[in-house]
């Protein structure tokens, strides 16, 4: 339960004034410390004498699956991808931008090696023929540490050099849909792509490309050094497994927390020490702006995978962003309209035009109910790729769930 170091504007005017933009690296388990509680261990044993098979069937008996948001079964998508000819790649999707997440950001500063060994099996299994890490620049601590912690695999001999190329992402939240994120890795303009072809058939240069959050690598190395039971022997509310929530908002206190996977938002609001001073809970955004926001009469709800569908959202990235009797529901909607309006790359008009006549017509005092559900529609049925798709979901619930407020 510990807590983010924020770079206030102070902080980053003194790291610039001491010409030292990495100021603030936290403590971190380093190489040495990590080899010392036997890391590397099953990395180097599945590479003398392993079996991709088992090791993908752990994964399958832990129940993991991808933890970007999107819950597609891990050990699946190993097989996905090797059913494809080589060569094959490896790219990590580090690019965590959905607004309210930080959880990637919180183990790379803690544990960068369990990821790094996660991703190593990972890439062992489906037979990579280079590791691309695509990392947010906005941390920039993560991509010193990772930086040096590469170095220092290459030179204890357990990479070959050149193998892992990290890769620094410019800021684009559309560089984090999976194919407009290799897109930027071959160097071009980061536009999604049609699917199918998944890209476990035609990823990277068109080679199969097997696709993991950073997360979700954490938990592969978890899995192979302490057994699927690290995830499968949870359970809570008829769900098993465990989350990493990102919690912020109008809670006591903010940060990444460790639950079962079948917590409430009340469960998680008294993980982050219960409400704010002052505050009563009102909405909470489940996973991400693009889950929209539900009522807090809705707080007996299990935060997993497939537990939100019915109600016409989804966890995603586990983003929890809880508002209070301080906050109106419209304003929030509004908020998230803009940041998807600022950040669709344009290729596709339902998307490009949707949200941008979506934030005007937001903007009224009074919704124009009947046409912004038209305009939902449009956009969830012809928008290429998810941004435009899921852009909706806030004026969708808001429009159910807040109605005295349009
Ligand atoms: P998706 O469900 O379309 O795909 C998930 C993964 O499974 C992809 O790697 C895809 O290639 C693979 N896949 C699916 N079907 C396949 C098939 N038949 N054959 C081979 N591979 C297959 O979801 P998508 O669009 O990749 O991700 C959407 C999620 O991303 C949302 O839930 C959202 O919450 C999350 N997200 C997370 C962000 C973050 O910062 N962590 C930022 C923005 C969105
Ligand atoms: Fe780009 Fe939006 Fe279309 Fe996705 S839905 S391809 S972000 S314009």
């Amino acid at each position: 339960h510990n807590h983010i170091d924020h770079a206030t504007p102070e902080k980053v005017q003194a790291a610039i004034a001491a010409n030292d933009t990495h100021a603030h690296i936290p403590a971190y388990e380093t190489l040495e410390n990590y080899q010392k509680t036997g890391g590397y261990d099953a990395l180097l044993t599945l590479r003398t004498n392993g079996n991709w098979e088992d090791v993908q069937a752990k994964i399958k008996d832990s129940g993991l699956r991808g933890l970007g948001g999107a819950g597609f079964p891990s050990g699946t998508k190993w097989g996905f991808v090797r059913a494809n000819a080589g060569p094959r790649y490896l790219a990590v999707n580090g690019d965590e931008g959905e607004p309210g997440t930080f959880k990637d950001r919180y183990y790379l500063e803690r544990t960068p090696h369990l990821f790094l060994e996660g991703m190593l099996i990972a890439a062992w299994a489906v037979e990579a023929d280079t590791c691309f890490i695509y990392m947010r620049d906005e941390y920039p601590a993560v991509l010193k540490i990772l930086a040096d912690e590469i170095h220092a695999l290459e030179d204890a001999g357990i990479v070959a050099k050149g193998y892992i190329d990290l890769r620094r992402g410019a800021g684009a939240y559309i560089c984090g849909e999976e194919s407009a994120m290799i897109e930027s890795i071959e160097g071009k303009r980061g536009l999604p792509r049609h699917r199918p072809p998944y890209v476990a058939q035609v990823g990277i240069f068109n080679r199969p490309t097997l696709v993991h959050n950073v997360e979700t690598l954490h938990w592969i190395a978890r899995i192979c050094r302490e057994g699927p039971e690290v995830l499968n022997s949870t359970e809570k509310n008829g769900r098993t497994g465990l989350r990493s929530y990102s919690v912020s908002g109008r809670v006591a206190k903010p940060g990444v927390y460790l639950l079962p996977a079948g917590s409430t938002i009340t469960d998680i609001i008294d993980a982050a020490g219960g409400m704010a001073d002052g505050h009563v809970f009102k909405a909470y955004q489940p996973g991400g702006p693009s889950s929209g926001l539900l009522p807090a009469a809705m707080n007996d709800i299990p935060l997993d995978f497939d537990t939100l569908q019915p109600h016409g959202t989804f966890i995603g990235s586990a983003a929890v962003v809880v508002l209070s009797d301080h906050d109106r529901a419209r304003d929030a909607a509004l908020n998230m309209l803009k940041f998807f309006e600022d950040e669709s790359c344009g290729q596709c008009t339902p998307c490009r035009v949707g949200c941008e006549k979506a934030v005007k017509l937001m903007q009224a005092d009074t919704w124009d109910q009947n046409l912004l559900t038209e305009l939902c529609t449009a956009m969830t049925d012809a928008s290429i790729c998810g941004l435009g798709q899921a852009a909706p979901n806030p004026i969708k619930l808001t429009i159910q769930h807040f109605p005295d407020e349009i």
